[in-house]
């Protein structure tokens, strides 16, 4: 299916509401992006997009037929780790399994290296979240290593799991 990467837009917010309020993706996500998803936090966060440089975050809105269906960006590091960009992501559930996001993984990569001199590019992923490992493996990360039981989310602690990408 035909997407589009762009800048995120105030008139997104009704679009960002629809496709974000799903505990489906926020299960996979950190507590930061809420659930419920309200109109605040629509605005509150393409307020962020909009007022943030390209070189401290570069966030897209994923865009179908129009209309806003996901995020992706990629976080810039500093000082010694100034060469690491944090991946990350989530689509609204209709357009899942479609190879979207492995698509806009594969752009946001070459980005990061091409545009922004990364030399490292990392996701951080729950061990239940199997749809976005693969994303990850099905563009070269590799899997670095398992940080046991690190995070809590919906009163389950869960293995969280580091991949990564060097530039080649
Ligand atoms: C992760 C996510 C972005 C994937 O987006 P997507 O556009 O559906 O991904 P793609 O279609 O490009 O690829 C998904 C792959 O995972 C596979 N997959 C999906 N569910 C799976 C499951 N339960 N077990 C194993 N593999 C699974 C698909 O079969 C596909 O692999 P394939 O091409 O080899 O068949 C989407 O599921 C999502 O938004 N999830 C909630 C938020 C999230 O997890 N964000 C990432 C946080 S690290």
């Amino acid at each position: 299916m035909d997407y589009e990467l762009r800048k995120w837009e105030y008139s997104d917010g009704p679009d960002l509401i629809a496709a974000a309020d799903d505990p489906r993706i926020a299960r996979y996500l950190r507590d930061i992006f809420p659930s419920p998803y309200t109109e605040k936090d629509a605005l509150q966060y393409i307020t962020y997009c909009k007022n943030t440089p390209d070189n401290l975050e570069f966030c897209r809105a994923i865009v179908i037929g129009g209309h806003v269906a996901g995020s992706i960006s990629l976080l810039f590091m500093h000082d010694v780790s100034r060469k690491n960009a944090e991946i990350g992501y989530w689509l609204a559930t209709p357009y899942h399994g479609m190879g979207i996001m492995t698509s806009a993984v594969s752009e946001l990569v070459k980005i990061g290296f091409e545009d922004f001199d990364m030399h490292r590019i990392y996701a951080e992923v729950y061990a239940p979240n199997l749809a976005s490992q693969r994303v990850l493996e099905k563009n070269g990360f590799i899997r670095e290593g398992c940080f046991r039981e690190a995070v809590f989310k919906n009163d389950q602690y869960l293995d969280l799991y580091v991949y990564s990408l060097l530039r080649s």
